[in-house]
């Protein structure tokens, strides 16, 4: 089987849900603790055995070049300080991984934002991470298990996660085949169904191993009502032309896209961050203790 060893990241999007927060920043630089969200992704992939990504990017990409760039100036400020820790910080984010990117021009959909990958993945397997979702699984990263489910079928492969029936709304959702363990065949895909017509609550994780196929069935994708091109219409054609496979993924997953998400990522990867998990461990337990002892929480 061919390894697989590049991935697209699309970052194209407005970021509406986080306006104001948004309006000058990518969302995908909106930081969990102290890394950007897109570096969280960006290290899931190279923990995958990725060595080579393009990130599609809108009208916004400079913030994000610049962090995956080197920054001159920076290092020879901190080596002047001696800060050496955080000389290797910043370069190790530079020095991680080949980062190309490719601009989509106008923003017509995720089906269209990896099209623009196209030249770049030529005809090869491919990866795809979605910056909304962050997954923490620090022994097996959920984008390797998607990997070894490919590399066992030689098929396209989409994670999945159990959602509530009240969010199918928010996700692609599969209506799923016969299954082996955490691997599923897919029979249908429905982008955002109402919860009376979701095939079930399997929803689409944000992450993808896809063969070349799919750059052929985007063309003739149509795009949907509001005028974008679906990844998960396509997949629905893909699906017709070859088998394609869903994997129930191990993983505690963060809808980063959403606040309340963002904020609990930002909460948990706190409590696991080295300096801070003690200190603010003991902080939260010192608030919770006093939204107990208030009986309700008090907005002042
Ligand atoms: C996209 C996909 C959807 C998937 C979701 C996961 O939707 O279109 O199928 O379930 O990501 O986060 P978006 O959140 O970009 O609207």
């Amino acid at each position: 089987m061919e390894p697989v060893h590049k991935a697209v990241i699309p970052a194209a999007g407005f970021g509406t849900r986080f306006l104001p927060a948004t309006k000058a920043l990518p969302k995908e630089m909106l930081p969990i603790v102290d890394k950007p969200a897109i570096q969280y992704i960006v290290e899931e992939a190279i923990a995958s055995g990725i060595d080579s990504i393009i990130i599609v990017t809108g009208r916004n990409k400079r913030a994000i070049e610049d962090h995956f760039d080197r920054s001159a100036e920076l290092e020879i400020e901190l080596k002047e300080k001696g800060k050496q820790e955080q000389l290797r910080l910043i370069q190790e984010i530079s020095e991680m991984v080949d980062v190309q990117y490719v601009r989509q021009k106008v923003p017509h959909g995720l089906g269209d934002a990896i099209y623009c990958a196209r030249n770049f993945v030529g005809d090869e397997p491919f990866a795809v991470l979605l910056g909304d979702d962050i997954v923490y699984n620090p022994q097996r990263p959920a984008l390797r298990q998607l990997l070894d489910a490919y590399e066992r079928s030689g098929r396209s492969v989409i994670g999945v996660q159990e959602v509530p029936r009240t969010q199918v709304s928010r996700y692609g959702i599969v209506a799923a085949g016969q299954a082996e363990g955490r691997l599923y065949t897919v029979r249908d895909l429905v982008e955002k169904p109402s919860p009376e017509e979701a095939p079930s609550q399997l929803a689409i994780m944000g992450r993808y191993v896809l063969t070349p196929h799919l750059f052929d069935v985007l063309e003739r994708t149509t795009p949907d009502a509001g005028g974008e091109i679906q990844l998960t219409d396509a997949l629905r054609l893909l699906a017709e032309d070859e088998m394609l496979y869903a994997y129930y993924f191990e993983g505690r997953r963060y809808d980063i896209g959403d606040k309340l998400g963002y904020l609990q990522a930002t909460v948990e990867f706190a409590l696991r961050h080295p300096e801070l998990s003690a200190p603010f461990a003991q902080y939260l337990q010192e608030l919770v203790q006093q939204l107990n002892d208030a009986g309700e929480y008090a907005a002042s």
